[in-house]
């Protein structure tokens, strides 16, 4: 009986989640989300990125403005063969927090919505709108590479309400040395 109760929930829970429009965060100010994040969290269930679960680490970030309200991002990825950073180009919308992304790995539009952030610890970061298992992904951004645990739940949460299952939804360690340090 319970437990028929709670699932009826969660499939509400569920339904509504996945049919309404994710909101970015109030009053989205970009100066203040510049700058440097760990990828402290990803969920992302494609089949292809399965065997890489293991091997990732969380990467480091860094956002730039751009004068024009678009934006930069340089992320590092330490991969079995070194450690190698790449660009993407988030072009803003006339929703603050909202951005679209072209993807050339899927070859279309994506979008890119900063869903909260209190901008000094963490960001929740949702690419593409609608649960779609090949482009979705929720990632949780923190300035440090450790985030306090409550923060890690709320990254969990959205991302099982998003649909993901739970093996999808990772917690990676540190990079060793990726960015290297100047030092060598
Ligand atoms: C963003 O990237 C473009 C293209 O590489 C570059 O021309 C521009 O200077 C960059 N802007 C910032 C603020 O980093």
């Amino acid at each position: 009986m319970w437990t028929a109760v709670v699932a009826v929930v969660m499939v509400m829970l569920c339904t509504s989640m996945a049919h309404s429009d994710v909101k970015p965060q109030r009053d989205f100010n970009l100066q203040r989300f510049t700058g440097r994040w760990y990828r402290v969290g990803l969920a992302y269930d494609s089949a292809s990125f399965v065997p890489y679960r293991e091997k990732l680490k969380a990467s480091l970030g860094v956002v730039t403005a751009q004068a024009n309200g678009n934006v930069n991002l340089t992320m590092w990825d330490a991969t079995p063969a070194g450690c190698h950073s790449k660009m993407y180009y988030y072009e803003k919308t006339n929703i603050p927090g909202q951005f679209t992304y072209f993807s050339t790995r899927h070859n279309m539009v994506k979008d890119i919505t900063v869903v909260e952030t209190n901008y000094n610890e963490y960001a929740l970061v949702l690419k593409h709108k609608v649960f779609h298992r090949e482009y979705t992904q929720v990632a949780l951004y923190g300035r440090t590479q450790r985030l306090r645990a409550d923060i890690i739940q709320k990254f969990k949460t959205f991302a099982l309400l998003r649909g993901f299952p739970r093996e999808a939804i990772l917690t990676p360690p540190a990079a060793d040395n990726c960015p290297p340090s100047p030092s060598g």
